[in-house]
């Protein structure tokens, strides 16, 4: 796991922010979010991401889900630990949204205020894959806590890491013999759960191809690197092509 930026234990209350519904989607940054099952590689290719954007002088953060600021890093401990009884499912999903809405508030917004990237390792999509496909929870009521807590702000692209399930578990399990403090409490779930977690992946894909861009992640490190750097042009273009739009209205 990737730790939280470090620009992220600044000062965290003299930034929260408050914006009014209407002017959340015009926010000048960009929202790039990452998904996909565990060990899929998303952290891996965090370095990708940077490079390529340092390469073009694109100002970003990348950050963390649950996570990203001191307040969300000290929910996510409570709901990764795995020397603590299970939580009811509800409870999970509610420090999910608190611990977003913190990190929104805080540090997501204020850096597409500024007009920075933002990427997101994991975002809304793993509480509707796992709280809702994975633990059976209302995808009604997810979409409830979204809408109270985000507004009408949704990421504008997702980088979705699409790997089998067996071949994933096999590199978080490696990882984990590595770095023990990795565990957590999903990773424990069965291939079950985690075969839902993937289907739900997909079926949102689906059905927001606009939004998602699905990378094969089963591939080396290096060819999942290029198709990363594809995904990231792509996104480039269409950025330049929507800005070309604005400006000729
Ligand atoms: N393309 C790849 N081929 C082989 N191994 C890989 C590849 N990408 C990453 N790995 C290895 O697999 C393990 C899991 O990768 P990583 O931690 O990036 O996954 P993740 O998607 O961030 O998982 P999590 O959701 O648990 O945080 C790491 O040990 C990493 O070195
Ligand atoms: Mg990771």
């Amino acid at each position: 796991m990737v730790p939280p930026d470090a620009s992220n234990t600044k000062a965290p209350e003299a930034r929260t922010v408050s914006i009014p519904d209407e002017k959340i989607n015009c926010l000048p940054g960009c929202f790039i979010t990452l998904e996909g099952g565990e060990g899929a590689g998303k952290t891996t290719q965090l370095s990708t991401i940077t490079a390529f954007l340092q390469q073009r002088g694109i100002r970003f953060i990348s950050t963390r889900e649950p996570g990203g600021t001191r307040v969300s890093e000290a929910i996510r401990a409570v709901l990764l630990a795995t020397d603590l009884p299970a939580m009811h499912a509800d409870t999970e999903l509610m420090l999910m949204f608190a611990a977003r809405n913190e990190h929104l508030q805080q540090l997501i917004i204020p850096a597409l205020q500024r007009g920075e990237w933002v990427i997101c390792d994991r975002f809304t999509d793993a509480s509707y894959a796992y709280q809702g496909y994975g633990r059976g929870l209302s995808l009604p009521r997810i979409a409830e806590l979204e809408q109270w807590v985000q507004g009408s702000l949704r990421p504008d692209f997702t980088l979705l890491f699409d790997i089998d399930v067996q071949l994933s578990r096999q590199r978080a399990a490696r990882r984990n013999r590595v770095d023990v403090a990795n565990v957590d409490r999903f990773e424990q779930e069965t291939c079950d759960f985690h075969e839902k977690i993937r289907a739900a992946y997909l079926q949102r894909a689906a059905q927001e191809p606009q939004r998602f861009i699905r990378i094969d992640a089963s591939q080396t490190q290096a060819a999942v690197g290029t198709a990363v750097q594809q995904a990231l042009s792509q996104i480039l273009t269409q950025r330049a092509a929507q800005h070309a739009v604005r400006t000729i209205q």
